[in-house]
């Protein structure tokens, strides 16, 4: 377990980090609209502290500052120093937020810290074990899909280039694929790039986004 989050942080702080730092602008319009239903569901109020786990670039953090003000803070952390420094540069002057670069794993924070914990990204089933090893009450696993612009160009081909380029550089399948040959890689691609023909759009990759919404509730709060 330690060693695989050794990985983890090496990898967030090289190319999945980088990369990440690379596409922030394209990934964030990809996910607002999960992130966006994330913070609704959570609903924090004006004047409320949220812990921000796995923060990424900062957005979903500026958006839950905006929604606890100024009387309210928001920690983000991230193990990832490249991607806490680009939340750094984004995050507007007397925004009440601060980020840092903790591992979410070991980091001790003061009990009763914050009155709302938010992550936006997370396996279904771990978080829901994590939550109950925690002690954590209600817990609620509710879908939430939408469709994705997953690439864009002048155009259909140069839409399912850019679709296919995205899906090699960043996210799960760019990690699967980064130690393979070049054969392996090559009937990888193809076949990305005849699913994205596949669906629809014209001069744009429109693909069906799945996600689950989890909420609970910590008892002692
Ligand atoms: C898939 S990205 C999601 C980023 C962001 N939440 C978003 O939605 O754009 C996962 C993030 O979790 C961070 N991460 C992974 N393991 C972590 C840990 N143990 N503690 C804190 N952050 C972690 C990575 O550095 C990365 O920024």
């Amino acid at each position: 377990m330690a060693e695989q989050n050794d990985k983890q942080v090496a990898d967030w702080n090289d190319q999945s980090g980088e990369r990440c730092v690379a596409h922030q602008a394209r990934l964030d319009a990809m996910l607002a609209v999960f992130g966006q239903a994330a913070i609704e569901a959570a609903a924090p109020a004006t004047g409320e502290r949220v812990l921000d786990v796995g923060r990424g670039a900062g957005t979903s953090s500026l958006a839950l500052a905006a929604r606890v003000g100024a009387e309210g803070q928001v920690l983000g952390v991230d193990i990832s120093e490249p991607l806490i420094d680009r939340a750094r540069a984004l995050a507007p002057q007397d925004t009440p937020v601060l980020f840092r670069v903790a591992d979410a794993s070991s980091t001790e924070l003061p009990e009763g810290a914050f009155d709302t914990l938010f992550s936006r990204f997370g396996d279904r089933g771990r978080v829901a074990r994590i939550l109950t090893a925690a002690g954590f009450t209600d817990i609620a696993i509710a879908p939430f899909d939408a469709s994705v612009p997953f690439g864009e160009g002048t155009t259909r081909d140069a839409a399912i280039d850019d679709a296919v380029r995205m899906a090699l550089e960043v996210g799960p399948l760019s990690r699967a694929l980064a130690d393979q040959p070049d054969d392996i890689r090559a009937r990888a691609s193809a076949a990305v790039r005849a699913a994205f023909a596949d669906g629809p759009g014209e001069r744009s990759v429109i693909i069906d986004g799945a996600a689950w919404i989890v909420t609970a509730r910590n008892p002692a709060s």
